[in-house]
Parts: structure tokens; C-alpha cells; sequence
């Protein structure tokens, strides 16, 4: 790969004991028939005519299942997972992330590494790491944290990781995975996977709904519409912007939509006028602003209160999407760890040689 030969751990041998999965395999049971929201996960707050989604309880949930499911391992004798991140440079924000995601797995009794590179670390050096880490039989699940420096060809680095161990559900041979029928078998990258778990654990419908997705990154809205429009997935029916979408185009997709997902990072975007009654709402903006105060807050990508009048569901920020994204590659890690996923990259990687 790229002039580099990467070792990818062959995992084959290891797929055919039974094991059980945390929650279900499949992403998002379809759903034609009538159904009940689910209001586990749903606060109401005086004033305001949507639920609130509680991210941070499902989080919780998530993260007991995984716990239970590591405690099980630990009394048959297995090690608890591992998941190693690498953290390049002193990005405060990256610090913030790399921690969260150390705590929560130490919360599940998951073992978590940080290995802190500086921010002159050579590209040659990341990839001699990756590898090490790609061929070490003690690491499940690695995380490199993005950004990295500049002088780093970051997409040559996340390819290096083994798609076995990719947590972010970034490397192509995930991706290629879950966009030709297969998501079961596939990491799937944790934002998206948190949104589909909130979806599905809300009991929110999606056969022969309609989403629109302002997002079209391959990480968040790429992921997002090729789920929720697959067969057997999501069934929906999804429109897809960005921020080159017109606002009158943006404005007349939103409002034909049962669910709306805005990551564009642009405050206020999605307005009450665009969102049709009843609809959830889901803002997986991170926007930090600066209050009259001085203070630094942080707000999403929707106009909260007006639509919050309006909708069935809506997710805040903080305390919505956020949580579940943590949540999401500490489950994606005990997963390789359960060698629950059933892809055998063993001929990919045979067919390169
Ligand atoms: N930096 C911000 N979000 C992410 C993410 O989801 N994965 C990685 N590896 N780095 C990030």
C-alpha cells in the first residue's frame, strides 16, 4: 500500500465461535408497521413542545451493556479489549476528545492507551507505529486522533491502520463494506453509528420516511444516507445537502422531512420555517461561541427554541449527539475485540501479496 507493505492481522481463524453481540446487529430493524416512540431517552422541559433527547443516559446504557459484555469476557478468561489512541501534536480539543474517550472506556473496564507523539513527529515514524500497533495481538481497537500536523498526509495514515482494528470505521475496506449491502460486517464510524442507535432505540420510524441530511462529509452525512436509504437499513428516503445547497433548496428539502440532520458547523442554519411539525431534529453541530459574558459556549448548527416548538424530538448541544459518539467507539472496540464482525480480510490482504 503506497509503497509500504502494511500487516494486517488475519482474522479468519477466529470467526466462528458464536458470540453475542451488544444490541443488534443490524443497524436499524425496518419498521413498516405502527410503532410507539420509545421515551426512555426523551425529556420534557416546561415551555417547550418537542422532547429533548438525553444523549448523555443513552451513552450511559450504551456503556453498561459494554461493561456487562467485558465483565463476561474477563470470567471466561479473555483479556478486556484494548484501545490504544495516538495523539500527534497538543491540540487542546484533540486532548479533550483522546480523554473522554480514555475515561468512558475505563468506566466499561476496557484498557485504554494514549500514546502522545509530538507535533514533529515524521510521517515514516506514525506509519512504523500504526504498524506496530496493526501487528500487536495485545491492541484491538486503534484511534488515530485528527487533526494531524499539517507535514502528515493524514489520509495515507488512517489507510495504514488495519481495517480490523479501525475503530473510526475510516479505512475503505469498512467503507466499501457497509456501501455494498454489508453494514453487519463493517466499523462504521461513530457519529453516524450513534445517530442510527438513537434513531433505532427511540423507536423513531424511517421505512419509507424522508431524512434530509445537511452534511456530506464521508464521516457523518456520506455514512448517514447510505445507511438510512438502504434496504433492509434505514428504507428512507434521503436528500442531501452541504453548504453549497442554495437556502430556499435547503428550506424546501428540510420541510418535506420526517428527520433532519444538520453537521454544517453554521449556527442558526436550520430554522423553524424548514422543519415540518413533528419532526426529530438532530444537530450535530460543535460551534463555540463567545457570550456577552465573556464566556465561551458551545451551540449547534439549529435555531433551538423556535424549532423546538415545532418538532417531535430534538437533540441539544451539548448533551445530544456528543455523548453517543464516545459511546460508539468503545462499543466498536469491544466488537473487534468479540471478533464479532464477519469479514475476513485475510484474502484482501493475500490478494495484495
Ligand atoms: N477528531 C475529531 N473527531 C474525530 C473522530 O471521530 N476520529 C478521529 N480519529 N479523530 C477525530
Amino acid at each position: 500500500m503506497l509503497g509500504r507493505t502494511v500487516r494486517w492481522r488475519p482474522l479468519c481463524a477466529q470467526l466462528q465461535r458464536p458470540v453475542t453481540l451488544v444490541g443488534s446487529p443490524s443497524l436499524l430493524p425496518t419498521r413498516r408497521y405502527a410503532h410507539q416512540l420509545n421515551e426512555e431517552f426523551l425529556v420534557e422541559k416546561p415551555g417547550i413542545k418537542a422532547k429533548l433527547f438525553d444523549g448523555k443516559k443513552l451513552a450511559n446504557v450504551i456503556n453498561s451493556e459494554v461493561g456487562e459484555e467485558i465483565k463476561k469476557m474477563v470470567a471466561q478468561g479473555e483479556r478486556a479489549p484494548h484501545l490504544v489512541a495516538v495523539l500527534t501534536g497538543d491540540d487542546p480539543a484533540s486532548k479533550t476528545y483522546v480523554s473522554n474517550k480514555a475515561k468512558s472506556a475505563d468506566k466499561c473496564g476496557m484498557n485504554a492507551t494514549t500514546i502522545l507523539k509530538d507535533g514533529s513527529t515524521s510521517e515514516e515514524e506514525l506509519l512504523a507505529l500504526v504498524d506496530d500497533l496493526n501487528n500487536d495481538d495485545g491492541v484491538d481497537g486503534i484511534l488515530v486522533q485528527l487533526p494531524l500536523p499539517s507535514h502528515i498526509n493524514t489520509n495515507r495514515v488512517m489507510q495504514a491502520v488495519s481495517p480490523a482494528k479501525d475503530v473510526d470505521g475510516f479505512h475503505i475496506h469498512n467503507i466499501g463494506l457497509y456501501c455494498s449491502g454489508n453494514p453487519s460486517s463493517a466499523l462504521i464510524p461513530a457519529t453516524p453509528l450513534g445517530i442510527l442507535e438513537m434513531i433505532k432505540r427511540c423507536n423513531f420510524p424511517t421505512f419509507g420516511k424522508t431524512v434530509c441530511i445537511a452534511n456530506r462529509t464521508k464521516n457523518i452525512g456520506f455514512t448517514l444516507n447510505t445507511l438510512l436509504h438502504s434496504d433492509g437499513t434505514g428504507d428512507a428516503t434521503v436528500l442531501q445537502t452541504h453548504e453549497h445547497t442554495p437556502r430556499e433548496q435547503l428550506k424546501t428539502n428540510c420541510r418535506q422531512a420526517d428527520i433532519v440532520i444538520s453537521a454544517t458547523g453554521i449556527h442558526k442554519l436550520i430554522t423553524a420555517d424548514m422543519v415540518k411539525e413533528g419532526a426529530m431534529v438532530i444537530d450535530v453541530g460543535i460551534i463555540p461561541i463567545k457570550t456577552k459574558s465573556g464566556k465561551i459556549k458551545i451551540v449547534g448548527d439549529v435555531d433551538f427554541e423556535p424549532v423546538a416548538q415545532k418538532a417531535a424530538v430534538i437533540t441539544p448541544v451539548p448533551g445530544g449527539v456528543g455523548p453517543l459518539t464516545v459511546a460508539m467507539v468503545i462499543r466498536n472496540t469491544l466488537y473487534i475485540a468479540q471478533k464479532s464482525l464477519r469479514f475476513d480480510f485475510k484474502s484482501i490482504h493475500e490478494d495484495k501479496n
